[in-house]
């Protein structure tokens, strides 16, 4: 069976470093091992206007940021297919076949959806849209018959939603639909980054992010004022690993290299965090070296993204093929999933067939 992956994010701002640990850097990996037959990475616009559809201005202008923030991070569409999801009218299709099989409190119980519908405020006014996303994106997966799909963690109940929808499919009418699997960050760190003032997530309303497009200084004046240990006052008091953003950002970002290159005293982040647990180690010097770590990591997606920036018609190019390429594969599968169906009338000469032979008789 063929490697396929399919992912995405919704255009809602630009791309930020939780982004990038989350799933971004894997992507470009998994694009670079050559063990996948294709990859498709979708900005989801239609996903985001279930809960934005009254800010379309917001979703239009955030198409070029992601698909900049995508290709300077090394995303090439000659190895991937990068697409805009609202361009591939096959996904609606299927979503309205898919509605058939998922029951109004299967999607209640979506914990992602509940969540979500928690913290929007949506109480009893839940947009249908929005209610029903997860089965759309389904609809995103298996239209590309997606083995495999790199997602924070965030995604999983979304992904589980997937699978079941395929395997209900495939049993009612016929083996066509692929399930699933999910591939999560390496990390509890990279799985949950959390902003620079130690709050849960990352979020452009807490004003928390460190994007992928800010630039050298921006990045060093976040790291400097990142949240750390409250109970760590003086260099020499003990301090907790537990909860301090700079370790957390240190468990995603730092490699042995690392510590050569920059803080040779250390061979490693195990004795570092030794050090400030003992006490003895301030702040100012692991966030130095933090913000050494980042620069590195920045550095080149920053100076690609500056080379994409002069040509803006190329990239809106770039996502124009690829949403004709997906296209193109989206509506192979819907045509697999009505012959399925059997609502393939047309084409199905043994059905035009049979009838005919009824009626003369
Ligand atoms: N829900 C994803 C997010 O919020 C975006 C998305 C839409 C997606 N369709 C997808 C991710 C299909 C993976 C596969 O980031």
């Amino acid at each position: 069976m063929e490697k396929i992956i399919l992912t995405g994010d919704r255009p809602t701002g630009r791309l930020h470093v939780g982004h990038y640990v989350g799933s971004l850097r894997r992507r470009v990996e998994l694009q670079n091992s050559g063990e996948y037959d294709k990859i498709f990475i979708m900005i989801a616009d239609a996903q985001a206007l279930t809960d934005n559809f009254d800010n379309p201005e917001k979703v239009r202008q955030n198409i070029i940021e992601v698909a900049l923030d995508y290709l300077s991070c090394g995303l090439d569409p000659a190895k991937s297919t990068l697409f805009v999801q609202s361009q591939i009218s096959e996904l609606c299709e299927l979503t309205n076949y898919y509605m058939n099989l998922v029951t109004v409190s299967r999607l209640q119980r979506n914990p992602t959806v509940k969540s979500e519908i928690k913290m929007r405020d949506f109480a009893t006014s839940i947009p249908v849209g929005f209610f029903t996303y997860p089965i759309s994106q389904a609809s995103d997966i298996t239209a590309f018959k997606a083995t495999t799909v790199p997602v924070g963690e965030d995604q999983l109940p979304m992904i589980e939603q997937t699978r079941e929808i395929v395997r209900k499919f495939n049993s009612i009418y016929d083996e066509v639909l692929v399930e699933p699997e999910v591939l999560l960050p390496e990390n509890e760190a990279c799985m949950r980054l959390p902003g620079i003032d130690g709050k849960q997530k990352m979020s452009k309303s807490l004003g928390n992010c460190i994007y992928l497009s800010d630039s050298e200084e921006e990045v060093r004046a976040k790291v400097m004022e990142m949240y750390t240990d409250p109970l760590h006052i003086k260099v020499s008091d003990p301090g907790h690993i537990e909860g301090n953003t700079v370790f957390t950002y240190l468990d995603a970002f730092s490699k042995p290299e690392h510590f050569e290159e920059y803080l040779p005293e250390y061979a490693n982040l195990e004795e570092l965090k030794d050090h400030y647990k003992r006490g003895g180690l301030g702040d100012v010097k692991i966030k130095k070296f933090l913000n050494a770590v980042l620069q590195e990591e920045l550095s080149p997606i920053r100076a690609k993204r500056a080379e994409y920036e002069k040509d803006i018609p190329a990239v809106y190019e770039t996502l124009r093929k690829g949403s004709e390429v997906a296209r193109e594969v989206a509506a192979q599968t819907l045509s697999d999933v009505k012959r399925a169906m059997k609502i393939d009338y047309f084409e199905d000469q043994e059905l035009i067939q049979a009838q005919s032979e009824k009626y003369q008789q």
